[in-house]
């Protein structure tokens, strides 16, 4: 039995959700080999087309989503899938009992520069539907496609990783990731300044002011534009990521979309002993009401995101 298929049967008795998992980890696999090749065979550049969300379409978001769909298809478990390449919300198996939301390829703007980019996934309960809040997600995980390429998943337990060998299989490379309490590492795009919040500008003026200033302690900055990358550095050694409402996005009421980049990511992050925030609320109890919505994002090393909090507070 494969290091992945030991750890579902430990963390649920549940095989069809297990399985479901898998599928999303066969369909991860299977994208890191198209990445890898996509250069020679000339599949970075975009694809021509607009995606719901306003994007102009990588041909390696579409081939990405296809796959992901592929692999679903096959799977009777899953009853609806949602995407962020997709318009509408897809009907699979109509007695599946989960529902799947993806961002198939995320950071796909970082195709052409060959950063690290990702497939997010959130798995929930069919019967309440695609809008339900995340805090009843069953499971949620994402393939990080870089130097390793890895597969962060959580069910309601402990967040694990899972390093794909040269055979194409699953070895679990850490069994608990926990997210320090304390960081002293923030990522957001600062390009953004002059559309920020009071609450963001005073965290981000107090951290970047550092031992001189209020925080009393250094700080240092990194900003892939990848979440997936971000979030896994965060994941593995600590630090706060921060895509918060400011005034160019508080139309959409946000940047990042809550069913299938913030809730998985947040529940990956509290299986880690990490926080998750829109700055005012905890965002795994954010009630959806559109598949495509976006939220504000603040999330990471739960001291931190407690500190932004704070400055939210403030009014
Ligand atoms: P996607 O490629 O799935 O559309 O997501 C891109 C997102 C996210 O990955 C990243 O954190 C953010 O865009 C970066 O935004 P900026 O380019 O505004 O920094
Ligand atoms: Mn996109
Ligand atoms: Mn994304
Ligand atoms: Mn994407």
């Amino acid at each position: 039995m494969t290091d992945l298929a030991r750890w579902l049967s430990a963390q649920t008795q549940d095989d069809t959700l297990a399985g479901v998992i898998l599928s999303m980890a066969g369909a991860g696999a299977e994208i890191a080999g198209v990445l890898q090749q996509a250069p020679i065979a000339g599949q970075t550049g975009p694809a021509g087309a607009t995606n719901v969300q306003g994007e102009a379409q990588k041909a390696l978001d579409i081939i990405s989503n296809d796959i992901v769909l592929n692999h679903l298809r096959q799977n009777p478990h899953v009853s609806i899938l949602v995407s962020e390449e997709l318009d509408e919300a897809v009907e699979m198996s109509s007695q599946g009992g989960f529902i799947v939301a993806t961002d198939p390829l995320d950071g796909s703007s970082n195709l052409d520069v060959n950063v690290t980019v990702g497939t997010i996934f959130s798995v929930l309960p069919a019967a309440g539907g695609p809008l339900q809040a995340g805090r009843v997600q069953c499971a949620a995980g994402y393939v990080a496609y870089g130097p390793a390429t890895s597969l962060v998943v959580r069910i309601a337990g402990d967040t694990s990783v899972f390093t794909l060998d040269g055979a194409g299989t699953w070895r679990l490379t850490l069994a608990a990731a926990r997210v320090p309490e304390a960081t002293g590492e923030f990522a957001i795009n600062t390009a953004r300044e002059r559309f920020w919040d009071a609450a963001t500008r005073g965290y981000v003026h107090e951290s970047v002011a550092g031992e001189t200033g209020a925080a009393g302690k250094r700080y240092n900055m990194r900003w892939v534009g990848s979440m997936v990358a971000d979030i896994h550095r965060i994941l593995m050694r600590g630090g706060i990521f921060l895509y918060p409402l400011d005034s160019e996005t508080a139309a959409k009421g946000g940047r990042l979309r809550l069913l299938y980049e913030a809730n998985p990511m947040a529940w990956l992050m509290e299986g880690a002993g990490g926080r998750s925030s829109t700055g005012r609320q905890d965002i795994l109890d954010v009630a959806p009401t559109a598949i495509h919505q976006r939220v504000p994002v603040i999330l990471g090393s739960a001291e931190e995101v407690r500190r932004v909090e704070d400055w939210y507070r403030r009014g």
